[in-house]
């Protein structure tokens, strides 16, 4: 299991820019208040980010910014093992806020993009954007996005779609997205529905879904389709943690990656729940289907195997009971 790790650039980068509005990593109380009214905020669904709050702004960067950044880590790697980013030229990073995919994707020395764009509704975050750690590529900040879609371009929106009343049109005149949600019950509708939509322009579903089928999950009202990180959390983020009533052990979101051209060829299934340890049997929700299931191994077969959210596999047998997939250790594979 990979834990993911903020990149060292990361808190003298937020430390500056929080002490240009009156906060800094050294005051993690005065942090945590903001932190926690953002959250109330948040939760009463206010429609966009109030940038133009100096405690909202400390918040983002102390505590959302790095937390996305994270999941968007997740995601980055997900795509390189279909061949996403391979061609981009060009990426939008649509509500981009501080920066937080760019960043993410600059930081990967595996990902070339030659030229990034920023686009957010407030002026505020120009700064923010165009200051990057690490950079080759060309950046621009936009207060309106560019209207024009060169051949190649990469659409990323990650925790935007839940700030707008739809998807919009424009969308779907990229040939790839990366698009990334929270983790709830609420924000799943959307995603299923821009999945059907990507599925019906003809894009390929490159991850988390191994089929174009209907969503298993889609008319659940348990379950939502979501995938989780776990990460190594440093000594300043511990310290702002500490102060809060929630913590963030392990980080969990939705997202989509498509492509118009065709990337996922191999059949596999993902793991799409968290370990159900019962009386008998060890269960995990898997996906791979139209179909609700379930990979179940007993407990008089020995030492349950290790298989986390987010997980691909490919089982070479297995004998199908109800919504249950009964297997051998022998006959089970990660890719
Ligand atoms: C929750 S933040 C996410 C920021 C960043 N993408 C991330 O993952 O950390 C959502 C951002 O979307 C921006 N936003 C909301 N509506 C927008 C719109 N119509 N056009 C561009 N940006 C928008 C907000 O200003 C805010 O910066």
């Amino acid at each position: 299991m990979k834990t993911y790790e903020l990149p060292h650039w990361m808190a003298p980068w937020i430390d500056k820019h929080l002490k240009a509005i009156g906060y800094g990593l050294s005051k993690p109380q005065k942090l945590a208040k903001a932190i926690l009214n953002a959250s109330t905020d948040y939760q009463e669904s206010l429609s966009t980010t109030p940038w133009k709050d100096p405690a909202a702004q400390a918040a983002y960067l102390s505590y959302f910014f790095p937390l996305n950044y994270l999941r968007t880590l997740k995601v980055i790697d997900e795509g390189k093992r279909w061949g996403f980013f391979e061609g981009v030229d060009s990426v939008l990073d649509f509500g981009c806020g501080p920066g937080t995919t760019s960043k993410a994707l600059l930081n990967d020395d595996e990902i070339t993009v030659p030229q990034f764009h920023g686009t957010d509704i407030f002026p505020e975050l120009g700064g923010l954007y165009l200051d990057s750690p690490r950079t080759n590529s060309e950046m621009r900040f936009h207060l309106q996005r560019p209207a024009k879609v060169d051949a190649n371009s990469l659409l990323s929106a990650s925790y935007v779609l839940n700030e707008l009343k739809g998807t919009p049109p424009w969308f779907f005149d990229f040939d790839k997205l990366l698009v990334i949600e929270p983790s709830t019950k609420q924000a799943f509708p959307k995603l299923i529905e821009l999945r059907s939509e990507l599925l019906a322009k003809g894009f390929d579903v490159v991850a988390p879904c191994p089929h174009s089928h209907t969503c298993p999950l889609s008319e659940s009202k348990r379950d939502w389709c979501h995938d989780r990180l776990h990460w190594e959390q440093p000594a300043w983020f511990q310290k702002i943690q500490a102060l809060l009533p929630i913590k963030n052990n392990t980080l969990s979101f939705s997202y989509l990656l498509a492509s118009r051209t065709p990337l996922t060829t191999e059949p596999y299934a993902r793991v799409v729940g968290d370990a159900l340890v019962e009386k008998g049997k060890t269960r995990w929700l898997i996906c791979q289907g139209p179909e609700r299931e379930f990979l179940s191994f007993l407990k008089r077969q020995g030492k349950a195997p290790l298989l986390r959210r987010g997980d691909r596999l490919q089982l070479s047998l297995f004998e199908k009971r109800g919504q249950e997939l009964r297997f051998e250790l022998k006959d089970l594979k990660k890719i």
